[in-house]
């Protein structure tokens, strides 16, 4: 696989990052807490300059997570890495890399729903919406891309790219 094309520079992603920064500060203007919830590995780019460009108070944690199983029966979440804290009662926040057929964050939402959060938003970097499988509407979408397979900002082609500046569609090398 090679570099294709980006779809977007750095300079657009930070762009993109404050105006979500600037949304998520007017919303969570009257929250005394604000818990982002990252959805490894694909969000560590992302939440860290989200977080960042927040200036309000934050505290983060992280899960890591896979969707398997036949759609036909809805699949199942599979937690690799747990959440360390209690969500009971506070406003979360899902900080996502991209959602392509949605499958794995609608499972996560409902899986933290259950746990009784104040409140639940989500918010994605990019979004994928051509592959949508699972009806799943983000609270916060920075990026629309198209139906190609996109690397780097943190999102990787077989564990690789995920430290590209920038984001760009790779292609299979003839
Ligand atoms: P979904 O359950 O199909 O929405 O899958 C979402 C996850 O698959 C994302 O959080 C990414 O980690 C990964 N993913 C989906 N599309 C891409 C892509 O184009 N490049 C890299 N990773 C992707
Ligand atoms: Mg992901």
């Amino acid at each position: 696989m090679k570099i294709d094309k980006v779809l977007f520079s750095e300079a657009e992603i930070r762009e993109c990052v404050r105006r979500l920064a600037g949304q998520i500060e007017r919303d969570y203007a009257e929250s005394t807490e604000l818990l982002c919830v990252g959805v490894l590995k694909g969000c560590f780019v992302f939440m860290a300059d989200i977080i960042r460009a927040l200036s309000r108070d934050v505290t983060v944690n992280f899960m890591e997570v896979s969707s398997y199983g036949d759609s036909t029966v809805g699949g199942e979440l599979k937690i690799l890495k747990d959440l360390t804290v209690d969500i009971k009662g506070r406003d979360v926040l899902i900080i996502e890399d991209i959602i392509d057929s949605g499958r794995t964050i609608s499972k996560l939402r409902e899986e933290l729903l259950s746990r009784g959060p104040a409140s639940l938003k989500l918010c994605a970097m990019f979004d994928k919406p051509a592959r949508r499988e699972v009806e799943c509407d983000a609270d916060y979408i920075g990026l629309e891309v198209p139906d190609v397979f996109v690397v780097g900002y943190g999102l990787d082609y077989a564990e690789k790219y995920r430290n590209l500046p920038y984001l760009a569609e790779i292609k299979a090398e003839d």
